[in-house]
C-alpha cells in the first residue's frame, strides 16, 4: 500500500490517469472502549481538500450505483456501515475493490469509471469530494469516457 501521503499526479495538459492512481488509504483510528474515532483532513489524508461530502443510504438489495467517470472530481469513497464493491475502469483495465471498514478509504482519481454494487442490508456508502456538484464534470456514456481516456 502506498503513503496516505503520496499525492495523485498533478493534473498535466493531457492527464492520463490509470488504476495505479487510485489506492485504499488507512485512517487515523483511535480505538476506543467507549467507541472507535475515525478522522480524515484534507491535503493530509486526502490528497486534496475536501469541498463536498455526500453518501448514499437506504439502498435496495440488487441495486447499482455509480456508472459514471469524472474529468476532474477525486474522492475518497469510505464503507461508513456495512460493506460494498467497487469497480473500477480506466478505459484500458478493470479493477474491483471490496469496502467494508470505516477506517478504510478507497481514492479514486479522475478518469476513473467506476460501479458501485452488492451493498449489504443497511450499508452506508460516503464520499469525500475535491469539488462541489458539477455535472459538466460527469462523464455518463462510456462510450465517451473509452474514446477520452483509452
Ligand atoms: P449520481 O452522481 O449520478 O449518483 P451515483 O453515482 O451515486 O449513482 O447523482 C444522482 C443524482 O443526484 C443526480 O441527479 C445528481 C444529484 N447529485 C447532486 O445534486 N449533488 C451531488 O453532490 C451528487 C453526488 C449528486
Amino acid at each position: 500500500m502506498r503513503s496516505p501521503l503520496s499525492p495523485v499526479a498533478a493534473p498535466a495538459a493531457s492527464p492520463r490517469y490509470s488504476l495505479e492512481d487510485c489506492r485504499v488509504i488507512e485512517l487515523p483510528k483511535i480505538a476506543d472502549p467507549r467507541g472507535n474515532l475515525t478522522f480524515v483532513e484534507g491535503q493530509v489524508h486526502v490528497p486534496f481538500d475536501i469541498a463536498r461530502v455526500y453518501y448514499l443510504y437506504d439502498v435496495p438489495g440488487g441495486a447499482e450505483r455509480g456508472g459514471h467517470a469524472h474529468r476532474a472530481l477525486q474522492q475518497l469513497i469510505i464503507a461508513m456501515s456495512g460493506s460494498f464493491d467497487v469497480l473500477l475502469d480506466d478505459g484500458r483495465s478493470r479493477r474491483q475493490v471490496h469496502l467494508n471498514r470505516s477506517y478504510y478509504g478507497l481514492l479514486v482519481c479522475p478518469m476513473i469509471w467506476r460501479e458501485l454494487s452488492n451493498f449489504s442490508s443497511g450499508s452506508v456508502c460516503m464520499v469525500l469530494a475535491s469539488h462541489r456538484y458539477d455535472e459538466a464534470d460527469y462523464y455518463r456514456d462510456y462510450a465517451v469516457f473509452q474514446r477520452d481516456a483509452g
